[in-house]
């Protein structure tokens, strides 16, 4: 199969809600981060998504939509629930709610839970194929499971070229960390994944929300959640963290001022201002490209821990985290 790039333009927009009528994979740019979508009711278009991405069936997507009125076709919104959604959709934010008796929905997109995942996206792109194509579109980040995530319709052909119809190419992501997961099944909101929505807004509306766990805590062979897999968005290169001075074979990933470095050695830098969210929008192609150069270890700065740098040090702890190595992939890279 060849995958076609689509631009973001009216004959884009048509010919990729076309593909998803018709139960195709189309890649399609979000505000956070590529997306590898399918239509939601169909079982075969879901079942696609796990073949093309290599990822596990016990994994479950999220169902996107174009609003609440959309979303409460397929979830029970809590009082809670509504006061999220009503204040940060169309955006960064996913809403786990209890999957609503009846509704037509694939079992496969929610990995048969009584649970679903719901967002509305905000990125132009997104929601025009949501409009054309009328559909609730499931989808998980356009990578490899396992790998980086794709900020760009680039990353998206390296990973997934050949295995997928089309992507609609919207130039490169605006957040670039995946949505902020709050489970909102209960009277109490928890964070299962932190993400393009910072903790304090969250706060302010839902009041203190308890979780995530840290990374391998536990490490639950079936996770309720995405990254809860302790080695999750990995390089293939092994990473370090919390590093002021790299080592000579290492490459480094900067954020604000930078040590003195030698000048053969493969950087980047985050931010040089020491902007948490302009190192959110540069996170993922920068370990790319930082892998790309095959280094011996990826060395990463110490990165605050407070906004955007929450989602940020989760990121870069699964990233480090031992990978499992199995017998149908000897590089170790996470399956
Ligand atoms: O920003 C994003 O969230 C991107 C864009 C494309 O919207 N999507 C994304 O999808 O990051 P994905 O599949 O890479 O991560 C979503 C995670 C899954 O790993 C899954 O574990 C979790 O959401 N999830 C989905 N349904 C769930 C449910 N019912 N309960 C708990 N977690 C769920
Ligand atoms: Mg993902």
């Amino acid at each position: 199969m060849t995958t076609t790039r689509l631009s973001f333009d009216m004959a884009g927009v048509r010919d990729a809600a076309r593909l998803i009528n018709e139960g195709a994979l189309v890649a399609f740019a979000t505000e956070t981060v590529y997306g590898l979508g399918a239509d939601a009711r169909s079982d075969a278009a879901c079942a696609a998504i796990f073949e093309a991405k290599g990822r596990p069936r016990f994994n479950p997507l999220i169902v996107h939509v174009t609003g609440l009125e959309d979303a409460q076709r397929y979830g029970v919104f809590s009082p809670a629930a509504l006061r999220l959604a009503e204040t940060f959709w169309p955006g960064p934010l996913t809403l786990v709610a209890p999957r609503r008796d009846g509704a037509r929905l694939s079992w496969l997109a929610t990995a048969g839970l009584d649970t679903v995942a719901l967002r509305a996206p905000a990125h132009p792109a997104a929601r025009a194929l949501l409009a054309a194509a009328d559909a609730p579109i499931a989808a998980p980040s356009a990578n490899r499971s396992g790998a980086v995530s794709p900020t760009t319709a680039d990353h998206v052909l390296g990973d997934l070229g050949g295995r997928i119809a089309a992507v609609l190419d919207a130039g490169p992501c605006d957040v670039g960390l995946e949505s902020t997961i709050i489970e909102a099944t209960g009277p109490e909101p928890r964070l299962l994944r932190a993400g393009g929505l910072a903790r304090g807004p969250i706060e302010a509306v839902a009041g203190s929300l308890s979780g995530p766990q840290p990374p391998g805590a536990g490490a639950p062979l079936r996770p309720t959640s995405p990254g809860q897999l302790a080695s999750h968005y990995a390089p293939q290169a092994q990473m370090r963290l919390n590093v002021a001075t790299p080592r000579a074979d290492e490459a480094f990933l900067a954020f604000g001022e930078a040590p003195p470095l030698p000048a053969t050695a493969a950087v980047r830098n985050l931010s040089d201002a020491g902007d948490l969210q302009e190192a959110a929008r540069r996170l993922f192609a920068d370990l790319r490209a930082l892998d790309a150069a095959k280094p011996a270890s990826i060395a990463v700065a110490p990165i605050p821990n407070e906004g955007l740098g929450e989602a940020i040090n989760d990121r870069l702890r699964r990233a480090a985290a031992p990978r499992p190595v199995t017998s149908a992939d000897a590089t170790g890279r996470p399956k």
